[in-house]
């Protein structure tokens, strides 16, 4: 049962609050002028394929509006890499924000880096303590991935949509742990008393509309030591995998684009696709 671990001195409160459908206004309510300001549409769905195919089918129709779409459950998550993101009823925030940049479409990379630094920013304030980052945009907790974030690009005429999608593990059942084949957690391993999905919805959108403002006034520079800060691989030999291609070296963690720069056997390279996995092998590559 979904609700089981977050009993918390006999009471169900936090239960109820995890479960508790949530409106719109209170949301409204709960973010910062800012955010308020910059978001044009908030629909909050009981249950969707996808938060992002949705934006992303909007956009296709026309939409040019800044807008979040916030779901309890999705019967068609979606992963990097064509994986599928389990997305049980409130068993994590699914939650996907569109907005249009000006931006070339080489700063996607940087941006899906921002936006995971907003993700765990955002969870530290509400009391996560010990997350770190793992290039390019896993929130991670003692190396087990509590979120995750797809970026999706779309153009319509002259402008272009970048598609936010996040999802964060609240509270997932033993079963969804085993049919995922990598190491995850869920915030309620983490956190006491978790807040309710409204407040955590509120802190994600408060922290990434800020850091995307910054960041499009700014660039990357500001968040270059931040990331190298909390990431959990830095100055680590590690492995990249993309596609059938290894590359094996030392994390030198990122520069002021948000390339990964590797260490290698043939000299620092820099690194804009892949995934990262600690590594068992010597460095001869
Ligand atoms: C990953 O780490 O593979 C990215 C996972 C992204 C999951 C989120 S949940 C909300 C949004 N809608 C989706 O279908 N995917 C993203």
């Amino acid at each position: 049962m979904l609700c089981g671990s977050s009993y918390t001195n006999g009471t169900p409160t936090d239960c109820w609050a995890l479960a508790k459908p949530m409106d719109e206004q209170t949301l409204r309510n709960l973010l910062n002028l800012e955010s308020e300001k910059s978001l044009d549409r908030i629909q909050i769905f009981e249950e969707i394929d996808s938060t992002n195919s949705e934006l992303l089918r909007q956009i296709q129709a026309g939409s040019t509006e800044n807008q979040v779409v916030i779901a309890s459950s999705q019967t068609a998550g979606r992963g990097r890499r064509g994986r599928q993101w389990l997305s049980p009823k409130n068993g994590g925030i699914y939650l996907s924000l569109a907005r249009h940049f000006s931006m070339d479409a080489n700063a996607l990379q940087a941006l899906s880096l921002v936006t995971a630094i907003s993700v765990l920013e955002a969870l530290k304030e509400l009391g996560a303590q010990g997350l770190q980052l793992k290039w390019p945009n896993d929130v991670l907790f003692e190396k087990k991935k509590l979120a995750g974030i797809l970026l999706e690009l779309q153009q319509k005429e002259a402008l272009r949509f970048v598609v936010f999608g996040i999802g964060v593990n609240i509270e997932l059942s033993a079963d969804s742990m085993e049919r995922i084949d990598r190491p995850v957690t869920d915030l309620n391993s983490i956190i006491n008393e978790p807040p309710s999905r409204v407040i955590l919805v509120a802190a994600l959108l408060n922290r990434l509309c800020r850091n995307l403002e910054n960041y499009e006034s700014s660039g990357f520079s500001s968040f270059e030591a931040r990331w190298n800060e909390l990431d959990c691989y830095r100055m680590i030999d590690i492995e990249i995998q993309n596609g059938e291609s290894r590359l094996i070296g030392k994390s030198l963690g990122v520069d002021s684009e948000g390339s990964l720069l590797l260490q290698t056997a043939k000299g620092i390279q820099r690194i804009n696709g892949g995934e990262v996995f600690p590594s068992l092998r010597p460095l001869t590559e």
